[in-house]
């Protein structure tokens, strides 16, 4: 009956439970195309280095490609002994072309295997991600292009601060994400580093020419050290840590949100779309799609800090705990795919209510104008400061807003202040003093998505 790939210095039979806790097939399998990729890449090698005739390499190519149809159609049959999509694929050749599939393997081992398909595998996803993330990017600097004239509250410690455009406010959050797709590309030459021909750790005594290896499958550099080779999965952990800021800023995007979208606020209105009810109180409308971007978060980041953990302590080269790297690689990956592709559709679908971000604005916001008008006229900041404080706390004293004020009130306080006064009192004014770049004047915000729509193009 069938035997293990590795079963020739076995006599005893593998107890049934470590045989299912040994097993990686049910998650590892969606890299068979990267497996069969670095097979056939590798095939072609041991054509050039003499151990395979070009008779021979082309029976093995077309066997691989045979196997991979059997995957894309859903066909491939998993057999009981299949330990992972390595010896499934080598089976599964060895059944169609007969024993010279059992030439394949020749100088090379699942450790040199697993580390490629593996890279290679995140090589193509980084792209789906890039393409996710600056779509998420995209949606928001054209609403943000569209809602330049919307002026709310900004904020620091969740408590009224200055007026600002809502664009700036979206495009504060799409700078972020733009710096996320910056550092998603950095990272890439450090995935793009090719370990087939690293054997299982010492190297390939078949002198597989690796150059060529690496120019087949499209690596960008060689692992210049087996051990290396074989012991790295430093390029996860670091997708994983990206991924991780990533959605930490998805998350406090989230929480934007979730606060602007609440009866108190009722800045924005979530699309049905987005939003899910509640199974007692019937006036419910929740932003599930928002908390859950937030959960996410912390769900991306225990699966860094837990393979983080894996890696430390472990001895040089392949350990079988490498293969803990899968779950939560995979995991992280499909969860920011999703979040990029849920926020994208939160923030294209929602509803923004100008009026109700207009009627938050008040006049203590202005303080700072206020200040700064009489530093205009002379004044050092320091006392325009104090003296736009006393005027806040005469209008809280009489509990009117700052410019119910009498031009005499405001003389009382300092005899600068002159008709002009009300000039202050004006929140569009007040935004559209800030136009040094990074402001959130019409001009500056404009600038930003010019900025961003640019660099979007480039990548
Ligand atoms: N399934 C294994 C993994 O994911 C493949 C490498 C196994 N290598 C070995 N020497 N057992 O890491």
């Amino acid at each position: 009956t069938k035997q293990k790939l590795w079963g020739g210095r076995f006599t005893g039979k593998t107890d049934p439970l470590m045989h299912e806790f040994n097993q990686s097939l049910r998650y590892d399998q969606r890299m068979y195309a990267a497996d069969i990729a670095g097979s056939i890449a590798y095939a072609k090698a041991l054509t050039l280095a003499g151990i395979l005739t070009k008779v021979e390499e082309n029976k093995i190519v077309q066997g691989l490609q045979a196997v991979r149809k059997e995957w894309e159609d859903g066909v491939f049959s998993i057999q009981p002994d299949d330990e992972d999509i390595h010896t499934a694929n080598e089976r599964r050749l060895s059944e169609i072309i007969g024993p010279l599939g059992g030439k394949l393997h020749t100088g090379r081992s699942r450790n040199d295997q697993v580390a490629t398909d593996m890279r290679l595998w995140l090589l193509g996803e980084v792209k789906h991600v890039t393409e996710g993330l600056a779509g998420l990017i995209r949606v928001m600097v054209e609403r943000a292009d569209q809602e330049k004239d919307i002026l709310m509250p900004g904020y620091t410690h969740l408590q009224r601060a200055q007026p600002i455009r809502w664009s700036h406010l979206l495009l504060s959050h799409a700078f972020s994400f733009h710096a996320d797709l910056q550092r998603l590309q950095e990272i890439i030459p450090r995935i793009s580093v090719l370990p087939l021909g690293c054997g299982a750790l010492a190297g390939n005594p078949f002198v597989v020419d690796r150059e060529f290896l690496r120019k087949e499958l499209g690596f960008a550099s060689i692992a210049e050290n087996s051990l290396y080779g074989v012991g790295d999965r430093d390029f996860i952990v670091e997708f994983m840590m990206w991924a991780s800021l990533a959605m930490t800023h998805i998350s406090r995007m989230a929480e934007d949100l979730v606060i602007y979208s609440t009866a108190e606020f009722g800045f924005v209105t979530l699309s049905d779309a987005y939003s899910t009810g509640s199974s007692i109180m019937p006036q419910k409308k929740n932003p599930d799609s928002l908390e859950l971007l937030r959960g996410k978060s912390g769900r991306v980041f225990g699966n860094m800090a837990g393979f983080l953990m894996t890696l430390k302590g472990l001895p040089s080269t392949y350990n079988k705990d490498l293969q803990e790297d899968k779950e939560p690689l995979f995991d992280a990956l499909d969860t920011v795919s999703a979040s990029f592709k849920i926020a994208e559709g939160v923030v294209a679908s929602m509803e923004v209510h100008a009026e109700k971000m207009h009627a938050a604005l008040t006049m203590d916001m202005l303080a700072t104008d206020l200040a700064d008008y009489l530093v205009r006229k002379g004044i050092p900041f320091r006392e325009t400061h104090h003296i736009s404080g006393r005027a806040v706390a005469l209008a809280e004293s009489r509990k009117c807003q700052l410019n119910e004020l009498t031009l005499q009130d405001y003389q009382g306080l300092n005899d600068k202040f002159a008709a002009d006064i009300h000039e202050v009192f004006d929140f569009e004014a007040s935004v559209e003093r800030r136009e040094s770049i990074g402001g959130t004047s019409r001009k500056m915000v404009a600038r930003q998505v010019e900025v961003l729509r640019k660099s979007l193009k480039t990548m």
